[in-house]
């Protein structure tokens, strides 16, 4: 059965991964970067860079000791070549195609997004099980996108909306801040709110946009979490001073208004998935990809979908590499290989395996 090693840096995580024939994960190693952009309260892509080429080299290593094979062992390298920070898919890409060459092994370039979605079939635990219940709607959560397709297959997207501004991770992210809820934002807020109680609290917005869209909208949610927690402010741009300080709200009402943030920021995926379904009467499952589908609140909301709902399992979540290696056997199979001179692509969207759009 064909084994494939995985490389990942779209972001702030260092990623390599062998999977074999596109399910059995025989290793996954993730180096994070939290403790290095902790202090700017973001990543900076100057400084994921530089650490994805101190920590790639290693996690590869590690990734094939774990799974117990040499690099002539492989039968492919995989790696995610966009969307992503330019300059951490550059380093993962060029580590990939070195290694191709030089092993003399293909090289399969891979969508990170359409990889999140991928990554449910590490559900499934049966090896030959093939995951057929297409079409399918699939949402892509994460730091730097909210996007909704339909699928008629893992590489056959067609997209249906996306945020027109923030992305719901980064909506967390950012509220983590307002809150004082810690780094990094969304596993911190997603823990305070499981301590409060949204009831408590008037609901938070939760913007549908116009009747028929399929697009999602974060920004207000945010302004209004921001003034519900500093009151409105006093004075415009940069003048501008708040009424108080989050720090003089208890514990109590933090946690509260995170709940109610975390509520409505979920509650809309879900609003917008039933209008999806409204539109389309042959959706046969909802797939979702990304790390906020490591969210408490929306594994619960999911489990009580009217239609199959497949999430990955918790450590396939957020970035990893094990879903760039399994994606990439659907390639394998039908040998749709990179040329060695594939491109870094910071956009998503279609693209060949030449990296460039089409
Ligand atoms: O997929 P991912 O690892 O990176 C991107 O491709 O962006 O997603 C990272 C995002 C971050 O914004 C992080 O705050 C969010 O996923 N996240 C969560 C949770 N765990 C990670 N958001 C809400 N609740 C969580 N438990
Ligand atoms: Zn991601």
């Amino acid at each position: 059965m064909p084994l494939i090693l995985g490389i990942e840096t779209s972001c702030d995580e260092t990623a390599a991964a062998v999977v074999e024939d596109g399910r059995s994960v025989r290793s996954s190693i993730v180096a994070t970067q939290h403790d290095l952009h902790e202090a700017y309260g973001g990543v900076v892509p100057e400084i994921a860079s530089r650490a994805h080429l101190e920590n790639l080299q290693p996690a590869i290593t590690a990734a094939l000791d774990e799974a117990g094979l040499t690099l002539q062992q492989l039968d492919a390298i995989a790696v995610g070549n966009r969307p992503g920070l330019i300059g951490s898919l550059l380093i993962g890409v060029s580590a990939a195609q070195s290694l191709a060459w030089s092993l003399d092994k293909p090289l399969i370039a891979i969508d990170h997004l359409q990889a999140h979605l991928y990554a449910v079939n590490f559900e499934f635990r049966i090896s030959n099980f093939e995951f057929q219940d297409f079409p399918a709607l699939g949402l892509v959560i994460s730091g730097g996108h909210t996007s909704l397709y339909r699928m008629t297959s893992f590489t056959q997207l067609e997209p249906l909306g996306r945020t027109i501004d923030d992305a719901v991770g980064e909506a967390y992210d950012k509220a983590a801040v307002i809150l004082g809820a810690g780094y990094p934002g969304g596993p911190a807020l997603d823990r305070l709110a499981q301590q409060g109680d949204a009831s408590n609290v008037e609901p938070l917005p939760r913007s549908m946009l116009e009747a028929d869209s399929l697009d999602f909208s974060y920004s207000g949610l945010k302004t209004a979490l921001l003034y519900r927690v500093r009151g409105h402010p006093i004075g415009r741009g940069k003048e501008a001073t708040f009424q108080r300080s989050a720090e003089e709200l208890s514990d109590t009402q933090r946690a509260d208004l995170a709940a109610a943030f975390q509520g409505a920021a979920i509650g809309v995926l879900f609003d917008k998935l039933r209008r999806a379904l409204q539109r389309y009467d042959d959706i046969r499952a909802i797939l979702i990809g990304g790390g906020v589908c490591a969210n408490s609140h929306l594994r619960k909301l999911a489990a009580s979908f009217d239609l199959p709902v497949h999430l990955p399992p918790q450590q396939y979540c957020v970035d990893n590499a094990a879903m760039i290696a399994g994606m990439a056997y659907e390639f394998y199979q039908r040998r749709k290989f990179a040329a060695l001179n594939v491109s870094a692509v910071a956009t998503t969207g279609a693209c060949g395996q030449d990296g460039r759009a089409i």
